[in-house]
């Protein structure tokens, strides 16, 4: 590839443009984002575009798994509305076990919600940042019914499934494709889950998180980390603890701490009002 001459917006489409990406829309704003980045860092164009192509790769991180979303969305539009909780809990476990991140969670989903209610109260307002599948654990999450669920994610054919989702399951809510870190959702609310993401969004870039979390117009930042690797051979805990902290740094904002599971889970408490 000849990258010297090139804009960053054409690196971008090279990229997205590849088997892998094809299909999954990512906003391309994200990848021109890490190509500006890495130009502006003093890399080279091919090794900017290199660079890129690893973050993007943690970013939308395939290996994490996927639901086949063709066969999903079927599915779903067969069902239209489903009929009880049995079919709605065995379809959503499904989407659940699909991806790495919800599937360590399914044993201990019962605890995992009701843990973290009881540290800030049931929400009336909810953003799920950086989302991936853990809208379809709705059903354990006994919100009340009149709360607005709101859903982030850059990854198009997940985005869909959840609206129709949504849709059958009578959720009241939606799914929003974009960058989040590049346009924070501008929406007030009571709380904003940052799952399994925040490590991430630091290597992505550096200490990016502080700006991230100022943003949001929420009372509680529920943020969680993964206590190990995904083999359960690391402990990660220390190593998370000073993420929250150092980018907590200097801020009033006392912070409440559950392990679940494999689980370390943030209670922060943002506003007052
Ligand atoms: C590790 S999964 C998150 C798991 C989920 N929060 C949970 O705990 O079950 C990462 C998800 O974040 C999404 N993502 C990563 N960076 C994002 C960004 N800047 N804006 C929106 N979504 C993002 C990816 O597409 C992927 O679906």
């Amino acid at each position: 590839m000849k990258t010297a001459s090139m804009e960053p917006i054409e690196m971008a489409e090279k990229i997205l443009s590849s088997r892998k990406y094809r299909n999954l829309n990512i906003p391309p704003e994200t990848v021109v984002d890490l190509i500006s980045r890495a130009l502006d860092h003093g890399l080279k164009p091919d090794k900017a575009v290199d660079d890129a192509r690893e973050k993007l790769h943690n970013i939308v991180a395939p290996y994490l798994g996927d639901p086949d979303y063709a066969d999903a969305m079927q599915e779903l539009s067969q069902i239209s509305v489903f009929p009880n909780n049995r079919d709605l809990k065995e379809f959503s476990l499904k989407m659940l076990q699909s991806h790495a991140s919800t599937k360590e969670r399914i044993p201990v989903m019962d605890e995992f919600y009701s843990r973290l209610f009881e540290v800030t109260g049931n929400p009336s307002s909810l953003l799920d940042l950086a989302c991936a599948m853990q809208p379809f654990a709705h059903p354990w999450m006994r919100l009340p019914t009149d709360c607005d669920y709101y859903a982030y994610d850059l990854h198009k054919p997940r985005v869909d499934l959840i609206n129709l989702f949504f849709q059958s399951a009578g959720v009241k809510g939606r799914a929003y494709y974009g960058d989040i870190l590049l346009q924070p959702p501008q929406f007030k609310a009571d709380m904003a889950f940052f799952f399994k993401e925040a490590h991430r969004f630091d290597q992505r870039q550096k200490g990016c998180n502080r700006n991230f979390w100022l943003a949001l117009d929420v009372r509680w930042l529920v943020v969680s980390l993964p206590a190990a690797n995904l083999t359960g051979r690391f402990d990660l805990a220390d190593r998370q603890r000073r993420l929250v902290t150092g980018t907590l740094d200097g801020l009033d904002w006392p912070v409440t701490e559950i392990l679940t599971g494999n689980e370390l889970v943030f209670c922060i408490r943002k506003h007052n009002d």
